[in-house]
């Protein structure tokens, strides 16, 4: 693997024993995947933030490193909004442990934002090389951004970090983002919602695997595309995906489809996995939120007031630029939380079935919850939260 002066001098330990311990770790990653150098980042997104799936090893192994990060690097979601933990029924040795591991990321220069939607809050661009970690985050930078990043785990996210460079192996190489394989959906998808495009993700991502399919006869807007890349990285590993004439490089290459297998979607495929069961509690925001996904809640909200438990989860960047609109969603008794998720929060844990618009979390709650998940549309969320 080809090394420069500097990474030289990082691995012969005159930047320190952490700078020197992740730049190892990146090198023996490189040399494991066949990379060939390192490439610099824009930015990292390091997993491996809540308590409830680091464990004390976790914070262990993160209080022993001293370094800074060298990029702006985010947190993906942790246990619990870092404000208003009490409310949100977190018992306090957990809360403590969560501030603990937030505490040890500070110190390393990590961003306090706990995010999977960090596109939100940092220019992200076309062509950028980045290290994140949370495989919706991966998806949307790669297919609806058009900018490069493997699904790295929590320490290699980490090390990129704090050296500002990661392996060029995999995603980050043109040659390993073709097409292959393509998924005519046979629906007319014009009237679709964001949970929609969920289920098509969540059905497709079971037979697509770590495949990078091409997508025909959908019209996705960016939260659809979200929500289709985060169930698809769910059910399956995919981490880019293509659309015909709408993600990044579907508008700028040619790619050729010829002799590629074609998987056909039908209604059928997408209908079955709407049932309706009763629910306990009702959470949106899986990716987190986006500005309109909260202004969309907020309409639908309106004059109304929540039987149900509704959350709402967000960024803390994207609530604090739309503080009018979260308030206003509260008004009706909903809470919006930043920082944490349906998925990573032990608060989530006390409901036997919850109702999504997400179909990542409609894969992910029956493991990671120990409930049922429902999944239906926003509009169909506000109103069993609300009858
Ligand atoms: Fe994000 Fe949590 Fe869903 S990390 S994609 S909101 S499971």
């Amino acid at each position: 693997m080809q090394l420069d002066p500097e990474d030289e001098q990082i691995l012969a330990g005159e930047r320190g024993e952490t700078q020197q311990k992740m730049l190892e770790l990146l090198v023996a990653l490189g040399k494991v995947f066949g990379a060939e150098r390192l490439v610099p980042i824009r930015s990292a997104q390091v997993s491996g933030a809540s308590y409830k799936t680091i464990g004390k090893y976790g914070l262990d192994w993160l209080t022993s490193l001293d370094g800074k990060a060298v990029v702006p690097a985010v947190l993906n979601p942790i246990g619990m909004p870092r404000i208003r933990w009490q409310e949100m029924g977190i018992n306090p040795d957990f809360a403590k442990k969560q501030q603990d591991v937030v505490a040890a990321y500070e110190r390393l220069g990590i961003q306090l934002e706990c995010t999977c939607t960090p596109y939100y809050l940092y220019e992200t661009r076309f062509g950028d090389h980045l290290a994140w970690s949370e495989s919706s985050a991966v998806s949307y930078a790669n297919s609806v951004i058009g900018a490069r990043t493997n699904r790295e785990g929590g320490p290699s996210a980490l090390a990129a970090a704090l050296v500002g460079k990661t392996p060029s192996y995999g995603l980050h190489l043109a040659k390993n983002r073709k097409p292959q394989l393509v998924i005519e959906v046979n629906i007319d998808s014009s009237l679709w919602s964001i949970a929609d495009f969920g289920a098509l993700g969540y059905h497709t991502g079971k037979f697509v695997g770590n495949r990078v399919p091409f997508f025909r006869g959908i019209k996705p807007d960016p939260d659809q595309l979200k929500a289709l890349g985060a169930a698809m990285a769910a059910t399956g590993a995919v981490a880019l995906y293509h659309v015909e004439g709408i993600t990044a490089e579907a508008q700028k290459i040619q790619y050729d489809l010829s002799g590629l297998e074609v998987i056909t979607v039908e209604t059928k495929d997408i209908s079955c996995l709407f049932k309706e069961i009763p629910v306990e509690a009702i959470a949106v925001g899986c990716p987190h939120c986006s500005p309109e996904e909260l202004a969309e809640i907020a309409r639908l909200l309106s004059g109304k007031v929540v039987k149900k438990p509704l959350y709402v989860f967000a960024a803390q960047g994207v609530i604090d630029r739309n503080k009018t609109i979260a308030t206003s969603i509260e008004k009706s008794g909903a809470k919006v939380y930043a920082d944490t998720c349906v998925v990573v929060s032990p608060a989530m844990e006390q409901y036997h079935s919850i109702m999504v618009n997400s179909g990542k979390a409609l894969a992910y709650v029956p493991n990671m919850c120990g409930g049922q998940a429902r999944i239906g549309t926003i509009a169909d969320c506000i109103r069993v939260a609300t009858e």
